[in-house]
């Protein structure tokens, strides 16, 4: 009996040293102590011995558990330091490593342009509304004097979603909305993203900005939408610039005209950014026709008003000389932590 036991004993000494993971030194466990292991065997053969023997017997037994698991907790504590250490040396941190920066996004340089302009009209007394996006023919077309069949609509030519709705063509049918409201007087800017079946280039994109803008009132002129105007261009591109109205035709302003400002860039001189012209065209605007006045439920007689339209890709563009629309829509980095 006691040579079985040395047998086991040094076996499993032996098995013991040659681990060299965890999951060996289980086998090993399993092996010599587990419920069909060899120590456990060796208990159960005590049957067979002699009675007045079994307590000699049944410590040896236990002095070589007791030894097999001193040597299993000697080896497990030194594989695990070996694999701490070996994981340590494989994650080493660098401490003397820069952080990584957080980077904080950028205003689009179209979202910077609009909260100037919202900026300067807010400063006036204005409301900023908006409108939908997925409009009524009646409120892009009809209730802006443009009946159908009018050449206008083709000038226009938007995607339809049916026959009676369609992705708008301007923000001009805000203005049919608020007025419809009934709640006069209206001072209100409108932005918001317009769509045209235009091909892409550097001036051109089916999906671009406007910011609307309608002023209703008692006694409101062309005097009004002037002065307005003028401090607004001055107010934008700086206290020099210049305002021209050139008479042009809308179908809901009666009389219209666009409006062109002195090139901030020659002061008017004539240069590569004004096309050598002296002069930049920013917006169309007019006073509201009386019919369309009439249509959205207001007395012409009563109130009178103006309107304009102003496209905000082009004031980007102006304000921080993009020579290509294109760039702002591309969402380059690189382009946009410039603004
Ligand atoms: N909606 C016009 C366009 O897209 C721009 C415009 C012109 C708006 C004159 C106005 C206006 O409100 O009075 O071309």
């Amino acid at each position: 009996m006691k040579e079985t036991l040395q047998a086991i004993l040094d076996e499993a000494s032996e098995k013991i040293e040659q681990s060299d993971a965890l999951d060996k030194l289980n086998d090993v466990r399993v092996n010599f102590l587990g419920k069909k292991g060899q120590l456990t065997s060796v208990l159960k053969g005590m049957k067979d011995v002699a009675p007045e023997d079994r307590p000699k017997v049944g410590q040896m037994v236990n002095e070589a558990r007791a030894k097999i698991e001193t040597m299993m907790e000697e080896t497990k504590t030194r594989l695990e330091k070996e694999l701490r250490e070996a994981k340590m040396a494989a994650e080493v941190i660098d401490v003397t490593l820069p952080a990584k920066k957080a980077n904080v996004g950028h205003r689009h340089p179209n979202t910077i342009a609009l909260e100037e302009v919202e900026r300067i009209f807010i400063g006036m007394g204005y409301e900023v509304v908006e409108g939908p996006e997925v409009e009524y023919a009646d409120y892009n077309f009809t209730k802006l004097n443009i009946p159908e069949d009018h050449p206008a609509r083709d000038e226009q030519d938007t995607f339809f979603i049916t026959d009676s709705i369609l992705l708008r063509s301007q923000t001009s049918p805000v203005q049919a909305r608020t007025m419809e409201q009934g709640k006069l007087p209206i001072r209100m800017i409108a932005p918001g993203r317009v769509f045209r079946s235009d091909e892409v280039d550097a001036t051109h994109s089916p999906s671009f900005h406007q910011i609307e803008g309608l002023v209703i009132d008692k006694h409101i002129t062309f005097a009004d939408l002037k002065g307005t105007l003028e401090e607004f261009a001055k107010e934008l591109f700086g206290p020099e610039t210049k305002t021209k109205f050139r008479p042009h035709h809308f179908p809901f302003t009666e009389p219209s005209a666009e409006v062109d400002v002195s090139c901030f860039k020659c002061g008017g001189k004539g240069c590569r950014f004004c096309k050598g012209s002296g002069w930049i065209e920013i917006l169309g605007c007019g006073m509201v026709h009386p019919h369309v006045l009439e249509m959205c439920g207001i007395d012409p007689e009563e109130y009178t008003g103006f309107a304009f339209g102003v496209g905000l890709e082009r004031i980007a563009l102006l304000k921080y000389e993009i020579d290509d629309m294109r760039l702002l829509y591309e969402n380059d980095y690189r382009f946009l932590k410039q603004f």
